[in-house]
């Protein structure tokens, strides 16, 4: 097969091609690029073992087995390890200041966990400079990205004011384009005799200033934060505002949220951990995708969502970290995948698809979370030979390398220029090895993670 460039739409015609090769499994999702990636149908886990990939102009311009590789100006070896795409950790709360690891470590002496607990937070963030908010968010984000998050999705809601959850979502957008507006996460204590009139503050003048940083619309729709009425008037007044819905729902006990999100249309319904039978066939025929946080079910001792019900109906399971400093302080979702797979029986495929491709379509993202052709080259290098290490080895940080849109973040591989390109080989040919590039290479900022505002 002949390597055609893909050239993104005004990008330039000069750019430098890297050939990723000796990847022992090349996670694409993206089913039959070279006819034998396997039987997965639409939707599904996709790799390719074998396999090397070109990157150009910061996306994936050509998967397929090694033995097949193009010429490139650059070279990097893999050395048989795994390259998975990015994952997309769709549900996080990273702008906020403050801890609450006493309040853990009630918890896990028998004490419940309680939405109130937000506020604790919500006065520690208040009271914080902007300065802080961003330095910490940042530090978070740098720590996603080198555990290979390469596209995030950030919550304002522990501002709860005006100026508050206008500057939050500010230094949420410095971060990631998927900032998502969540004004409706608790009544702030002001408000506690006036509920109604937060509903207004939050519908209105708080809505204004803070859709111009945001692109999602959330509320946490649930028993002692806002009920089902509360919830659709958020969501209509943030669609109004051209935002797109996603709905905290089913978190702490059974209730409305998931039948909100649905009926709003919402990209995802994030926790899914109390469904009844109409919930889960409301996920499974609507476009609505269930986000599995696992990592709170971790840290509150609730039950763990059932994944195999959803996954068994039919519905789109995405998994994300939901990193906040109360219900859940985890930024690995390799972590989560772990859980997933161990404690949600999800096989290990379905739960890289979920945290993965899942994500992307939380987001309703088509560029991320997949390594087909024309996809952003967000990649991650495993140590390991297989994506299954990453449950079979939890708690071990696997990610070798890290790429964000073809540039390294994290971690160490530097391709090196190849001395003499290897010509592109006929499609039953074995193309001449050319020599191996890795050297040590120091990390990098994390670059912003999400897409531009569309
Ligand atoms: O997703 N559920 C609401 N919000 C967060 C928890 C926030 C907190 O406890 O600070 C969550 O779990
Ligand atoms: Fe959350």
């Amino acid at each position: 097969m002949a390597h055609r460039p893909f050239r993104p739409r005004g990008a330039s015609v000069i750019s430098v091609s890297t050939l990723i090769t000796n990847i022992g499994e090349l996670v694409t999702h993206a089913p039959g690029s070279d006819g034998t990636a396997g039987s997965s149908g639409p939707g599904s886990f996709a790799a390719i073992t074998g396999a090397a990939l070109v990157v150009e102009g910061g996306r994936v311009a050509w998967t397929c087995r090694a033995p097949r590789a193009p010429a490139a100006d650059r070279r990097a070896d893999c050395g048989g390890r795994a390259v998975l795409p990015g994952f997309v950790d769709s549900h996080a709360h990273l702008v906020f200041a403050g801890e609450r690891s006493a309040e853990f470590a009630a918890r896990m002496s028998g004490r419940p966990y309680r939405a109130g607990g937000i506020r604790t937070t919500v006065t520690a963030t208040r009271a914080a400079s902007q300065a802080e908010l961003r330095a910490h968010a940042g530090r978070l984000a740098a720590e996603m990205l080198r555990q290979g998050t390469t596209t995030l999705e950030c919550k304002s809601g522990y501002g709860l004011t005006v100026a508050d959850e206008r500057r939050s979502v500010a230094v949420a957008s410095e971060i990631t384009a998927e900032v998502t507006f969540l004004g409706a996460h608790v009544v702030p204590p002001e408000f506690e005799a006036d509920p109604a009139g937060y509903l207004d503050l939050v519908c209105g003048p708080m809505l204004t200033a803070c859709a111009p940083h945001a692109r999602w619309i959330d509320v946490f729709c649930e028993r002692g934060a806002f009920g089902a009425d509360e919830a659709r008037a958020v969501l209509a007044a943030g669609q109004a505002a051209g935002l797109m819905p996603r709905v905290h729902a089913n978190q702490l006990g059974p209730g409305p949220g998931v039948q909100v999100a649905v009926e709003a249309g919402a990209a995802s319904a994030d926790h899914c951990t109390y469904l009844d039978d109409a919930d889960v066939d409301a996920l499974a025929t609507g476009s609505t995708v269930a986000t599995l946080l696992p990592g709170v079910e971790f840290s509150t001792r609730h039950p763990y969502p059932d994944a195999r019900r959803l996954l068994d109906a039919g519905a789109s399971v995405a998994i994300a970290t939901d990193c906040n400093p109360g219900s859940c302080f985890t930024s690995s979702m390799p972590f989560c995948i772990a859980l997933a797979v161990r404690e949600m029986r999800m096989s290990t495929q379905e739960a890289v698809w979920a945290a993965t491709a899942g994500g992307a379509r939380a987001l309703r993202r088509g560029d991320v979370g997949h390594l087909g052709v024309g996809a952003r080259a967000d990649l991650i290098l495993l140590d390991a030979p297989s994506h299954a290490y990453l449950a079979y080895r939890p708690g071990v940080p696997l990610a070798a390398a890290v790429w964000q849109a073809g540039g390294l973040g994290a971690g160490a591989v530097a391709p090196k220029p190849m001395v003499a390109p290897t010509p592109a080989a006929p499609a039953d040919g074995a193309a001449k090895p050319a020599g191996d590039a890795k050297a040590p290479s120091g990390a990098k900022a994390p670059a912003k993670t999400g897409a531009s505002k569309s």
